[in-house]
């Protein structure tokens, strides 16, 4: 060997110690000691997630060829998948128990669009915190959660499950869910390992239907899809779950440059990436794979580690193998993954944590966070002086089909929380009117919220005569939100728009609660309405919760997620869109009636709006109103002239001018004027919920780094350009006095 095979042998051996990872623990010392005891059978066995009620998963789990089971929420035979894997297989290898674990346990919280309106994060962590409590009480230790797909349709029966249309949002909740999720160990007992899920862009389904293609140029994709990934990971995220959907013509969960070139190998992520149910063969349905065999060939070379559902990696992967195809090294990367997320649960040293020491489901703790998130997940989107309810109406009319749904109120994807735990609106105004002495006139109205026939008009016409206020609690039932429940007209559904109608006609002070999955369009009765409380699906506790919040205990301090349109047909409608070459106005021409008859070509100008529907939302991103009132003032950008990479410092003051103890969520938006790419009309930033006794007043400074302020430019390098750039420290989208700062070279 002469010097320089030897240098060159010297640099062979260290890069392959670089490709083969060396143990730096206990932990990977201990995989890498099983890895060597296992047969090829096994190992592939580790990538095999099957449903609870599989009828041969004893069989499979005692010969060592199972990884994980979903769907099994009953603690006796989580027990007993456990101790035949432990006890009867040849390694003793422990399962991942995955459950979809969305809002909540057996305490549910409201749905994730709702925690998303009360701009919280604290609490969205407290929630995660104690919905992992909960599941893991009973075996689980893998939520199906967070879902961070930004969506702009609100068609989408999946926006119940997202965190809105902003992708900060959607990071911040999202890291906020890993956090309560896993705490800082997860090998403690009471945590389990989070999956953020579908990796990527599923809620950019074409028109809003769940499944459906996905284009999206390859700036946006970067810009607005992955950055929520990126903020879960680094949040410490053990798992993501792919998507069903295809991206620009290749599925998700075959998607090379995605998840082993973005995910993989930018991010450095080492975690488990699991394939949604099914995924994997649908990419044959897609047309992308001609047989299961080539799909399970591409997912493997995508880094896909755990099938769910389907079987191709069981089947095709030993022939791929032998083939020469795939790579045993490959397979035990994947294998080599699952089993270091088992071993950070600690389920190694104890595959049954759940038999230690918990508090029980729906312990009161957990039932007060759950009211306190369902209050401040809801909206005040109007109120002409009707709310809170003033101490002489001692008459109420409670009318609608949602004022006693407790299996509606707790929303979609809700697979163990139970209807006789949710207390409905119903039932609390009933325990408040026996301690106070009023009068609660019930009509459901409605049977369900999409029947098209009122019963009883006349008994509810006669009552809401006598009573001094009506609440109309409307919107929709759960099923018509969540996978796959997409709808194309998302106006209140059934008969409920004509019984504002007639409710209203009685001219008593009426304020409608509104229960839905999705923002609704309802700007028909809008005008009938004095007040309106946006409460989403609000969980096991909605109904003291909007107790409180009608009778003035408390004041609404939720702001939307996702811009509410007047339309369907103006969806998608989005705060953060560009301003296009020519933006509509105040003076665009709004009244399809008034347009005179023949009027030439170009008298009613030449904008991008719509000649029947405008431009504007029904209500932006951002809106709420409170019962008091604020004021932001003394904002000043203390860094007027800055370079990319420091930090922009902008101070105000936020005072409560109004007359009770309330919390205001003070937003802020930049705007960069000009780049190499057209950038939005604002984006926002930072938030700040800041609760202020009547009168008080407070200072406080956003801080964030430039860096945050970038985007990924026409060559795909993320850059944050120089240049003049609007600020606006607001409390919505669409309000707060524009100053600027300059980022200078
Ligand atoms: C399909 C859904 O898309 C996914 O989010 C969920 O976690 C799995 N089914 C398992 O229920």
């Amino acid at each position: 060997m002469n010097k320089y095979t030897k240098i060159l042998a010297v640099v062979l051996v260290a890069a392959l110690k670089a490709c083969t990872p060396q143990p730096q623990s206990t932990a990977d010392a201990r995989v890498e000691a099983l890895l060597k005891q296992m047969t090829l059978e096994e190992k592939i066995g580790q990538l095999m997630q099957k449903n609870g009620d599989h009828p041969q998963l004893h069989d499979l789990i005692r010969a060592g060829k199972l990884g994980s089971v979903l769907n099994e929420p009953n603690p006796e035979k989580v027990y007993e998948l456990q101790r035949l894997a432990v006890e009867e297989s040849r390694l003793g290898i422990p399962l991942l128990i995955g459950r979809d674990v969305i809002h909540g346990f057996r305490t549910i919280f409201p749905i994730p669009l709702g925690q998303a309106a009360s701009w919280n994060p604290a609490l969205v962590e407290e929630g995660a915190r104690i919905a992992a409590l909960e599941a893991a009480s009973q075996g689980i230790n893998w939520s199906f959660a967070p879902m961070i797909d930004v969506t702009r349709d609100p068609r989408w029966g999946r926006i119940a499950e997202s965190y809105g249309e902003d992708h900060l949002l959607n990071g911040i909740f999202g890291a906020a869910t890993v956090r309560g999720f896993q705490g800082s160990d997860l090998a403690a007992p009471h945590t389990i390992a989070a999956c953020v899920k579908h990796y990527a862009a599923y809620g950019w389904a074409e028109g809003g239907r769940d499944y459906n293609t996905v284009s999206i140029p390859e700036n946006e994709l970067h810009d607005i899809i992955l950055p929520p990934f990126k903020m879960c990971i680094d949040a410490g995220a053990a798992s993501v779950m792919t998507a069903f959907n295809e991206i620009n013509g290749i599925p998700a969960t075959g998607h090379i440059p995605l998840l082993r070139d973005v995910l993989r190998h930018q991010w450095g992520f080492e975690g488990v990436v699991l394939s949604d149910w099914e995924s994997l063969t649908q990419m044959v349905t897609h047309g992308f794979t001609p047989s299961n065999k080539e799909a399970a060939y591409m997912a493997m070379q995508a880094t896909m580690d755990m099938e769910m559902a389907s079987t191709a990696y069981e089947t095709y992967l030993p022939e791929l193998i032998s083939e020469g195809r795939i790579s045993i090294k490959q397979i035990d990367d994947a294998v080599r993954r699952i089993l270091r997320m088992k071993f950070d649960l600690g389920l190694f040293d104890n595959p049954y944590p759940f038999l230690g020491d918990f508090p029980p489901l729906l312990a009161p703790d957990h039932l007060a966070a759950a009211k306190q998130m369902a209050m401040e997940s809801v909206v005040l989107l109007k109120n002409e002086g009707v709310l809170p309810l003033s101490t002489g109406i001692r008459r109420i009319a409670v009318i609608g089909p949602l004022a006693d749904a407790p299996h509606d109120q707790m929303g979609t994807w809700v697979f163990d929380g139970k209807k006789e735990n949710s207390v409905t609106p119903l039932q609390s105004l009933r325990e408040l009117a026996a301690e106070q002495g009023l009068e609660i006139y019930y009509h459901r109205a409605l049977e369900l919220s999409r029947s098209r026939q009122i019963t009883n008009l006349p008994a509810i016409m006669r009552d809401v005569q006598r009573a001094d206020a009506v609440l109309l609690f409307i919107g929709e039932e759960s099923i018509l939100s969540g996978e796959s429940h997409c709808l194309a007209n998302i106006d209140l559904p059934g008969a409920q728009e004509e019984l504002v109608q007639r409710i209203a006609a009685a001219g008593k002070p009426t304020a409608a609660i509104i229960m839905a999955g999705r923002p609704v369009t309802f700007e028909k009765v809008e005008p009938y309405l004095g007040a309106v409380l946006y409460a989403w699906h609000p969980g096991t506790m909605g109904g003291p919760a909007l107790v409180d919040l009608i009778f003035g205990k408390a004041s609404p301090s939720g702001k939307l997620p996702v811009t509410f349109p007047r339309h369907v047909g103006q969806i998608p409608m989005y705060y953060n869109h560009k301003n296009t070459g020519k933006p509509a106005s105040d003076q665009t021409w709004e009244r399809l009636d008034d347009i005179p008859a023949e009027a030439p070509q170009l008298s009613i100008g030449n904008t991008s709006h719509y000649l029947d529907y405008g431009f504007e939302p029904m209500y932006p991103f951002g809106y709420g109103l409170s019962y008091s009132s604020f004021q932001i003032s003394n904002v000043t950008v203390e860094t007027p002239r800055l370079k990319a990479g420091e930090n922009l410092r902008v101070s105000f003051t936020l005072t409560n001018t109004g007359q009770m103890e309330a919390a205001e969520v003070v937003q802020l938006y930049t705007r960069q004027l000009f780049g190499s790419r057209t950038r939005p009309v604002r984006e926002l930033r930072a938030f700040e919920k800041i609760t202020l006794a009547p009168g008080q007043q407070q200072q406080h400074v956003f801080e964030i780094n430039t860096r945050e302020l970038g985007f990924h430019n026409p060559d795909m390098v993320f850059v944050t350009e120089p240049g003049t750039y609007h600020l606006w420290v607001s409390n919505c989208s669409q309000s707060g006095t524009q100053q600027s700062f300059e980022i200078i070279r």
